[in-house]
């Protein structure tokens, strides 16, 4: 098999709901290997999947992120390229300046009691809920980061299914190859509703401050602060509230199978903190929400004998190099006491998950609560994931809760 053989796979349905064979595949080929200039998907000169290259491309600065042509004349692609995650230094730098200082241990520390008591009532709800099938990202993964980011940034609760819609319509542009003219219309449309939504309400938090990011962010930036436009904070905003949920949604929607294929680890779950920070971490390395990042070219170069031209983007699949068999023995065995690097599931480097923390702690104070409330909980269908190779997850996962 070709590597354009295994790129074709890999985009095909059968590779979007299992992507793992054809990463092995590719791990076969080295650690990056040059996509054919007439493959069907070119629109990247190479496609990373070894742990090392990878750790080293996205730590380098020189390797930057590239903005799609044309992103001026789209409301949603304007927002992109005005906020952290898109930009490269040094308005990266600055951007990333004034939101870390937000995310302090003390605010970490602070949401502790919150994410405890979302998850205590979402399982009061689930137990009451009567009949003992639910789906599980519905009444569990879904509102945990949806409820504890609201209640961090500011957003009212009773906004957020207005809002999941939008933040939906966005990631559906995020996919590869996902920017068709509807979706960037859907997408524009979505992103003018919500720069209009954060006005206003940064507008309120002005009038009345409160304890959340928000009033925080308004007061900083009216005071002259810190470097920031309203225009810049607004498309952060509109960033980060979607950086935070569809993937931690996914980070509790993909744990619970493969959990539950280890029941001796999930009933040992609760009250075994070390283990159940292995298992979040594993969860995440084997079933990484976030598959594909890019980054361009600095000069032409050659990578592990692989020819890049100046600008050119590389496909970073961090998906596979969490399943890197140089880096991680038995790659695709779940075993959360493994010793070994880091995954990249938050990925590395500058522009390392602002929100990593926050994931990590909600798994951490979640896993244990669910297993403890429902010890004999088992999923009544096959998952099927999003399609998605850029944010790869179950939508829907039908639950028993043994009630
Ligand atoms: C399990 C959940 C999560 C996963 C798997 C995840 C994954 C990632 C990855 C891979 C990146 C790096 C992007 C790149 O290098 O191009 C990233 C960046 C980012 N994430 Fe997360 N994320 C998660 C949760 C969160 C949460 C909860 C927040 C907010 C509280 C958040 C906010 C951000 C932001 C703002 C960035 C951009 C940082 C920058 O460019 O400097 N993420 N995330």
């Amino acid at each position: 098999m070709t590597v354009q053989d295994l790129l074709t796979g890999l985009y095909s349905e059968e590779g979007r709901q299992n992507p793992y064979p054809w990463y092995a595949g590719l791990h076969r080929f080295g650690p990056v290997s040059a996509v054919p200039a007439r493959a069907e998907h070119r629109t990247v000169a190479a496609v990373a999947v070894g742990y090392d290259l990878i750790d080293g491309l996205l730590r380098d600065p020189e390797w930057t992120k590239q903005p799609p042509p044309g992103w001026q004349e789209h409301e949603i692609l304007r927002t992109f390229q005005t906020s952290m995650m898109f930009v490269n230094p040094p308005d990266h730098t600055r951007m990333r300046h004034v939101f870390s200082r937000t995310f302090t241990p003390r605010r970490l520390g602070a949401l502790e009691p919150v994410i405890v008591r979302v998850v205590d009532e979402l399982l009061d709800r689930m137990a009451d809920a009567g009949s003992d099938v639910v789906d599980f990202v519905a009444d569990f993964a879904y509102p945990i980061p949806a409820l504890v980011m609201a209640e961090f940034i500011g957003i009212p609760v009773k906004d957020l299914v207005w809002y999941r819609e939008r933040v939906e319509r966005i990631d559906e542009l995020l996919d590869v190859a996902g920017k068709t003219p509807q979706r960037l219309a859907a997408a524009n449309a979505a992103a003018e509703e919500l720069r209009v939504f954060y006005r206003e309400l940064l507008a309120h938090r002005r009038r009345s401050p409160g304890d959340d990011l928000l009033s925080g962010l308004v007061e900083a930036l009216d005071s002259g602060e810190v470097e920031l436009t309203e225009d810049e904070l607004v498309s952060n905003l509109i960033v980060l509230f979607n950086a935070s949920f569809v993937t931690t949604v996914y980070m509790f929607s993909n744990g619970l199978p493969l959990l539950l294929a280890h029941p001796e680890t999930v009933a040992a779950l609760p009250g075994d903190q070390e283990l159940t920070t292995g298992c979040v971490d594993e969860v995440l390395r084997l079933e990484s929400p976030v598959h594909f990042l890019a980054r361009a070219a600095p000069a032409d170069t050659v990578l592990d004998g692989v020819p890049v031209a100046r600008d050119d983007d590389v496909l970073i699949i961090i998906g596979a190099a969490n399943r890197d068999p140089a880096r991680f023995a038995d790659p695709d065995a779940f075993d959360p006491t493994r010793p070994g690097p880091p995954s990249l599931a938050f990925g590395v480097g500058p522009h390392f998950c602002l929100g990593a923390a926050v994931s990590r702690l909600e798994g951490r104070l979640a896993l244990p609560r669910l297993f403890a409330r429902f010890p004999d909980l088992t999923v009544t269908e096959t998952p099927t994931y999003s399609g998605s190779l850029f944010l790869r997850g179950i939508d829907k996962l039908l639950i028993s809760t043994g009630g």
